[in-house]
């Protein structure tokens, strides 16, 4: 173990975290969570392959918080002796987890990669984490891992049935966690189970810009409403839905990240898994989102019924009520705002980050 970093780990026991290890900073949520946490005061260490992601969201977030982020590594969370190397060189008090793969559709497909990068990629960080002596995670997980639970709102009680092996990847990593909680007593595991994190940041620098076609819904849209691209794919209207469109519980990308930001103040609430749904607890189905993304940019959004999306379930509508008594988090940022965060977002970034920081002139 890493002598300096052991000591610091101990001197911040009973205080907050200050120093935070970000995996997959550069991604959606991830760079909106480096906003957060540099507004809030903490100092950041970045690790991200850019698998799905780019350098370049690094100067705008530095342009919203009005500071760098500490340090920026590129590097994959399975190469053990680089992520090694990362925690040789920086006192990390805390790790927010949020490299991973996550597109469902894909999962069917790439199951292997999928199982590698998302499990192969959190035991490697454990193990990173417990030879220098820090033990307090924050854990990115998912409400896919509910599976098709048939409707109604889901607690953290609710039994875990994925349906695919993104989801899979997923109830496995908490499974590990859980135990390694129950073996290394100090050990604090904060797990949290999004339900569908969209929208942007509020200033239109900072939103999804996925690799190639988009694999969710809100960027799909967004690219459609841009003349990106021609259509939307609307996958199966014959679930057992009020419009036979699947239903989601959508979360605003800003509500997610201050969960994460409220989330480190609760290391010390004590050792062991702690396991959250982090979600609005109101559904809303993929029809629903094209006609409030419709309202947001003021122009019709041409879509096409097509087959059932593999691995795809019915409703996943979170019961948030037990984050709210813990940490006093909820959302507060509804429907109408992820759109309209989303919009902005890409009427300033048609291009994604391809273009200039914010730029209408970016065009594809
Ligand atoms: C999935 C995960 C969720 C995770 C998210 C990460 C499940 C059930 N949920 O969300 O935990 O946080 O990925 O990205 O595994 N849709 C279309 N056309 C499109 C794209 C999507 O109709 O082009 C539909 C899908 O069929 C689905 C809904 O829109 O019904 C939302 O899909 P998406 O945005 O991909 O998120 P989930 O798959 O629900």
């Amino acid at each position: 173990m890493n002598a300096r970093a052991h000591a610091n780990n101990r001197d911040h026991r009973a205080s907050s975290p200050s120093t935070i290890l970000v995996t997959g900073g550069a991604g959606f949520i991830g760079s909106h969570a480096c906003v957060e946490l540099l507004d809030h005061g903490y100092e950041l260490i970045v690790v991200d392959n850019y698998s799905n992601s780019s350098p370049q969201v690094f100067a705008r977030v530095q342009r919203i918080a009005g500071r760098f982020v500490g340090a920026v590594y590129e590097l994959d969370i399975r190469d053990r002796r680089a992520l090694s190397a990362v925690f040789d060189r920086h006192s990390v008090d805390a790790v927010v987890h949020f490299a991973a793969l996550k597109a469902v559709g894909e999962s069917t497909r790439m199951p292997v990669e999928y199982y590698d990068v998302n499990v192969g990629g959190t035991t490697s960080l454990l193990r990173a984490m417990h030879e220098h002596g820090v033990h307090r995670l924050v854990f990115s997980s998912s409400c896919s891992l509910y599976g098709d639970a048939g409707g109604g709102r889901l607690s953290e009680a609710s039994p875990a049935r994925p349906t695919n092996p993104y989801a899979a990847s997923k109830w496995t990593c908490e499974q590990i966690l859980a135990d390694v909680c129950r073996r290394i007593p100090d050990f604090t595991a904060l797990s949290l189970r999004y339900f569908n994190p969209v929208g942007a940041h509020p200033s239109g620098l900072l939103g999804e810009d996925p690799s190639g076609t988009p694999d969710n819904l809100m960027p799909y849209l967004a690219q459609v409403a841009v003349g990106r691209r021609a259509r939307l794919p609307v996958f199966g209207d014959d679930y057992a839905t009020p419009d036979g469109t699947p239903v989601r519980d959508y979360l605003h990308v800003m509500d997610t990240v201050e969960a994460h930001r409220v989330a480190l103040d609760h290391f010390t609430d004590g050792p062991g898994m702690h396991v959250y749904n982090l979600g609005a607890g109101r559904g809303w189905s993929v029809l629903d989102v094209v006609a409030a993304f419709r309202e947001a940019c003021g122009k019709p959004i041409p879509y096409d019924i097509e087959p059932r999306r593999p691995g795809d379930v019915t409703e996943l509508v979170a019961d948030a009520a037990a984050v709210a008594r813990a940490w006093g988090w909820r959302p507060t940022r509804d429907l109408a705002a992820m759109c309209q965060d989303a919009w902005r977002f890409q009427q300033l970034n048609p291009s994604g980050y391809a273009g200039p920081a914010g730029s209408k002139s970016a065009k594809e």
